[in-house]
């Protein structure tokens, strides 16, 4: 498990992360989701060591983060493999010995029986069977990224943690690398932390997520949650659902669905039962992992809300009036 707590980071006269907390639980995969600047991947450096922190305090499983003690740091950093947006592979070394590099540095053998069963293995788990002796120049991007996958995961680590691993790809080759993190997760039961300014790589894999603002973490939970009922304005904004423009007339009710009865048409339903119209003014579903997630907006006449309210209680979708004036959802 990893515990940040109150944690706190300043460079020079930028104060970058601002009493973080937050709890990563094993064998979970967790997003960090923020915008440019926010101070994600200094967070995670400061998990994995490559950064001090100034206060708080960093745990993995109960050992502390200090880069004080360089002996101790490098046995916990052997726990943590990391992966990058840009890969960072030697273009000198084929698939092979770059998986292999890891190894090296400490002191492994890595032709022997054993080492070379160990990559092979890897090489299978991220389907490079056919490039083992390739460079990195020789391979797609979305190839580049399973190697550097299969290196960070060579010292056999509890905990991935990976920085933007995806944005330099395009979203086909997106899904099939983080259908292979999920694998990863849930074969070899890999801790995984996903850093990331892209939404679809947390609806896709992520159990929890945090949005970090500034170096502040505004909101934590289920991915489902935070997108489809967005508390906080600065998440609306990131999501751009900020601009919407809802009517002036009549009552503005949102409705949310979250996984159970989504697909049951409620929505015509009551227009049914209860012989009245109404409008949609705005809607969104999402895909989040296997469950259909969404909130609509319907405009109804004044009179007809009590009507309408009462029918959503008793079908149990949840819902809320939002005020047209302030012009946003
Ligand atoms: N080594 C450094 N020295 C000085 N300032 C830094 C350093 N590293 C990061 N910063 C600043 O800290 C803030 C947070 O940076 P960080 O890289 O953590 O953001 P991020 O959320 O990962 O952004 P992005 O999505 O662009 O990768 C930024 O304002 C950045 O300029
Ligand atoms: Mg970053």
């Amino acid at each position: 498990m990893i515990e940040i707590v109150n944690v706190r980071k300043t460079f020079q006269d930028l104060e970058v992360l601002k009493g973080i907390s937050l709890k990563i639980e094993d064998h979970e995969i967790y997003g960090i989701i923020g915008q440019s600047g926010a101070g994600k991947s200094t967070l995670l450096r400061c998990i994995n060591g490559l950064e001090p922190y100034d206060s708080g305090e960093i745990r993995v499983d109960d050992t502390v983060v200090s880069v004080k003690d360089k002996k101790a740091l490098r046995n916990l950093q052997k726990e943590m493999g990391m992966i990058f947006q840009g890969f960072n592979l030697l273009e000198r070394l084929n698939v092979y010995d770059n998986i292999a590099l890891p190894m090296k540095f400490w002191g492994m053998k890595t032709k022997t029986p054993e080492a070379k069963e160990r990559i092979m293995k890897l090489i299978r788990l991220v389907g490079l069977e056919e490039k083992v002796y390739a460079r990195p120049g020789e391979l797609s991007g979305g190839q580049k990224q399973r190697v550097a996958i299969a290196r960070a995961l060579v010292l056999e680590p509890k905990f991935l943690l990976c920085d933007e691993a995806t944005s330099a790809l395009d979203p086909e080759i997106t899904k099939g690398i983080l259908s292979l993190l999920q694998r990863i997760n849930q074969e070899l039961g890999i801790t995984i932390i996903v850093v990331t300014h892209q939404m679809e790589v947390v609806k896709q894999i992520c159990r929890r997520v945090a949005f970090l603002n500034n170096g502040v973490v505004l909101a934590e939970g289920r991915p489902e949650e935070l997108f489809v009922k967005p508390e906080r304005k600065e998440i609306r904004k990131f999501l751009h659902e900020d601009s919407e423009l809802l009517p002036e007339e009549g009552i503005n009710i949102q409705l949310f669905f979250t996984g159970e009865g989504s697909e049951e048409p409620v929505v015509t339903q009551m227009a049914r039962a209860l012989q009245t119209d109404f409008s949609i003014s705005w809607a969104k579903l999402e895909d989040f992992r296997k469950n259909v997630y969404g909130s609509l907006v319907i405009t109804v006449k004044e009179e007809d809300k009590d009507r309408v309210t009462e029918f959503l209680d008793h079908k149990g979708v949840a819902w809320e009036v939002i005020s047209s004036g302030k012009g946003e959802v």
